[in-house]
């Protein structure tokens, strides 16, 4: 049996997420949230208090690092050495050092290992950064998602007063996205890019079940 993979990219706050384990519920596939693991090292750096953006120093680190997914009742839970982190890489100051650090190449090269790993022998749906690009270059769907800076900044402080943060301002929350877009789009390994199989969807002004028909769709005239 061929197995096939679903790769969203795009970036912060474009409705990745949300779009992807819609899509993974409708189809009873596995859905992979691949910031979620960049978010982890992310994190890792910041306990051990060593800077995001000095190179040796996270290298050093991700020679001692574990980093496990599991899934429960269709939500994933990130583990860093042994420790369920799932809610800790939520946090705001983990978005920026999450960012810092997948500019590494080492960095990059164990996550996408670990993702490539974990979708063997599965029908998949991730989300991410290069998932079209890196990952799965031959994914049989390819889907990229664009929407205004402040709209994206409005979803992510909804979720974090959601969760309970509620020292961000939305200032605080664009400046955030603008940081991230600039260096996810910029960083010599593995940039976000759009490939030019993907289709582009502007998640601006649609529904979350707009977008999961859109995806659907595509699969469906496949089947
Ligand atoms: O999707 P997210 O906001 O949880 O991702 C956090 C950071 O991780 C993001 O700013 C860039 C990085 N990332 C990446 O470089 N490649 C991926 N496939 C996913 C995330």
């Amino acid at each position: 049996m061929e197995y096939y993979q679903i790769a969203i990219d795009g970036p912060s706050g474009s409705g990745k997420s949300t779009l992807a384990k819609g899509v993974a519920g409708k189809l009873g596939i596995l859905y992979l949230d691949t910031g979620a693991m960049y978010r982890a090292c992310g994190l890792k750096a910041l306990k051990l208090g060593i800077s995001t953006k000095d190179q040796a120093a996270v290298e050093e680190m991700m020679k001692d690092i574990r980093i496990d997914i599991t899934h429960e009742d269709g939500s994933q839970h990130v583990w860093l050495d042994g420790e369920d982190v799932s809610e800790a890489i939520r946090m705001p100051g983990v978005s920026v050092a999450a960012s810092d650090v997948s500019a590494i190449p080492c960095v990059r090269e164990a996550m996408v290992d670990l993702q490539r790993k974990i979708s063997e022998g599965k029908n998949v749906i991730l989300d991410g950064r290069d998932i079209g690009s890196k990952v799965f270059p031959n994914a049989k769907y390819k889907f990229f998602l664009i929407a205004d800076a402040e709209e994206r900044a409005k979803r992510r402080l909804a979720e974090l007063k959601e969760k309970g943060v509620t020292d961000q301002t939305f200032e605080d929350v664009l400046r955030d996205i603008k940081y991230r877009d600039h260096q996810d789009t910029t960083r010599a390994s593995s940039p976000l890019v759009k490939v030019e199989d993907a289709v582009e969807i502007d998640t601006t002004h649609i529904s979350i079940e707009e977008m999961i028909d859109i995806v659907l769709d595509r699969v469906a005239k496949d089947q």
